[in-house]
């Protein structure tokens, strides 16, 4: 969820602002912390800080999850995905029930695995409404096909991809080298004017998704290309960008991107950022050429201890 990250003194005209404009994601607690104030949103607020992240249901809505001590679940499209421990097994069908009584969701699932494997998936039991596992995702006004059970899709990740979007220049050559259904590719397409954003997937769903998408959104400079992105980056020309979205693994491919990017923005989850610093400074002394580390970026909090972070490396 996007949020919007104020000093407390701004906070009372803000709030008076963001319900002026309509902003405000109804049903959630505005989170404060001993400097800042955090307004759930559900539109644009230009010229304000967004960060990616959490917010708790109100307990004065009526249907709240709360009462199963349920604090959040995501939606792709029309489908609700919602993580139900063991313990709350014989309460599935009546949270189920309450997601499905949302507007605008139509199928409600459970997550039964951890995503996992090369191609960060994982799987669903279907509790409620249409079975069905693809749907249309909406985000910053493209349309994304996704289906759950065969491609990877976070859409906690649609801040991060309208950031990069920001940072590239027009004509820039851009790599995205795990694309999944195009979420960054298109995003870019869509918002920059890149030259051509060549899109990598190993999974042959996830390609022929992204096909799609670039239908759906009328973007005529991505170009789609099925492969382990080792290779595939080898067939191609020297990118002004690459984008190194595979944080479980990504350091492995690093070597490859970095001697075919000039920017390389690489993703990574760690609890110890020190030490994925002491990687890298490793890795430079093994290539043997110059690598700068730009600068460091929180994405998001993946679990009570580790971080999402994104380290933004040059060449030049
Ligand atoms: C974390 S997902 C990111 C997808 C996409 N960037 C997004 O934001 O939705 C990582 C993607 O990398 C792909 N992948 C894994 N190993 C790969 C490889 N060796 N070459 C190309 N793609 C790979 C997976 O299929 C998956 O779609």
């Amino acid at each position: 969820m996007r949020g919007l990250k104020v000093p407390k003194r701004q906070g009372e005209s803000v709030h008076k602002y963001l319900v002026e404009k309509n902003a405000l994601l109804k049903g959630y607690k505005i989170k404060r912390n001993d400097e800042f104030l955090y307004f759930p949103l559900n539109g644009e607020v230009p010229g304000y800080e967004i960060v990616d992240m959490d917010f708790e249901k109100s307990s004065s809505h009526p249907e709240s999850l709360c009462k199963f001590g349920l604090k959040s679940y995501d939606t792709i499209g029309d489908i609700a995905i919602v993580d139900i421990p063991e313990e709350l097994e014989d309460k599935k069908e009546d949270i189920a029930h309450i997601l499905l009584n949302r507007r605008s969701i139509q199928t409600v699932v459970r997550k039964t695995s951890r995503i996992s494997g090369t191609l960060r998936t994982r799987t669903y039991e279907h509790l409620s409404g249409e079975e069905k596992t693809v749907t249309i995702h909406k985000e910053y006004g493209l349309l994304f096909k996704v289906d759950i059970e065969k491609v990877y899709f976070n859409p906690r990740l649609s801040t991060e991809r309208w950031r990069i979007a920001q940072d590239v220049k027009p004509g820039e050559v851009v790599i995205d080298m795990f694309c999944g259904v195009g979420p960054f590719s298109i995003m870019i397409a869509k918002n920059a004017q890149p030259e051509v954003v060549y899109a990598i997937d190993i999974n042959p769903r996830a390609i022929e998704l992204l096909r799609e998408n670039i239908v759906l959104n009328k973007v005529n400079k991505v170009v789609p290309i099925l492969g382990d992105a080792r290779k595939k980056i080898a067939l191609l020309g020297y990118a002004d960008r690459i984008i190194m979205n595979l944080p479980q693994n990504a350091f492995e491919f690093l070597p490859e991107a970095l001697s075919h990017g000039k920017i390389v923005h690489y993703y990574c989850i760690t609890s110890d950022i020190e030490r994925e610093y002491e990687r890298i400074h490793a890795l430079r002394q093994n290539l043997g050429h110059t690598i700068h580390i730009m600068s460091q970026t929180t994405v998001k909090s993946y679990a009570p201890d580790m971080d999402m972070y994104r380290i933004d490396l040059t060449t030049m």
